[in-house]
């Protein structure tokens, strides 16, 4: 049983919240997402954009980056029982696949023993490894290289 008080404050947030009124958001302050459509209207869905699959690796822009995966990977079995990528990936694989092989970091455990098989550390790729498709970039990328940062450092200690 509730008693009188607890009834009583309640009621009046009751009372409180239906004296408000909504204001809806403009669209212009929401994110870029929804590509300015007001909100109350629905867009019309863009196409699925499509994965770039075009075999040549790119640029890494710093040593440790895992590099882009530069081929399709739609259907890629990664589970328990499979994994697709080290059918073409694995040390014994890569004569027939000419892929690269997974570098040596991948058969490391995190001790740094090296092991025969993959290390269940690096067993889920996409967890690192993503692909790239073809889309609208919503956010630029300012990122800028160490080597550019180095260059901009150099002219600006030259007086350039
Ligand atoms: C049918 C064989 C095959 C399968 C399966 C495959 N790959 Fe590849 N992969 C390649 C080949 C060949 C290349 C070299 C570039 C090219 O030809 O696309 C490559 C390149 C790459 C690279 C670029 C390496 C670099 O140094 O730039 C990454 C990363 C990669 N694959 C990750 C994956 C992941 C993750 C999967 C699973 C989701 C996968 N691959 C499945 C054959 C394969
Ligand atoms: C925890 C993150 C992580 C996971 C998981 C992972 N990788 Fe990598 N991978 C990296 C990083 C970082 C590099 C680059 C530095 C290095 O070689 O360790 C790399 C490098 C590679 C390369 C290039 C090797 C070379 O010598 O040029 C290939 C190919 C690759 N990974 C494939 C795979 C595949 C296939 C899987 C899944 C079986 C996988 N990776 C899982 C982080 C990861």
């Amino acid at each position: 049983m509730m008693n009188k008080s607890t009834l009583t404050l309640l009621s009046s947030l009751v009372i409180l919240f239906a004296g408000f009124s909504f204001t809806p958001i403009k669209a212009d302050e929401l994110a870029t997402l929804r590509y300015g459509e007001p909100i109350d209207q629905q867009a019309r869905p863009s196409p699925i954009p499509k994965v770039i699959d075009e075999d040549t690796r790119s640029k890494r822009n710093y040593p440790m980056q895992p590099p882009l995966i530069p081929h399709d990977t739609r259907g890629y079995q990664v589970d328990l029982a499979v994994n697709k990528c080290m059918s073409c990936h694995a040390r014994k694989r890569v004569e027939e696949s000419q892929a690269p092989m997974i570098s040596v970091t991948h058969y490391m455990d995190r001790e740094g023993n090296f092991l025969a098989e993959i290390s269940p550390r690096r067993y889920f790729c996409n967890q690192c490894h993503v692909t790239q498709t073809d889309s609208r970039i919503t956010v630029e990328n300012e990122f800028e290289d160490m080597d550019e940062l180095l260059r901009a450092r150099t002219n600006a200690d030259s007086g350039n």
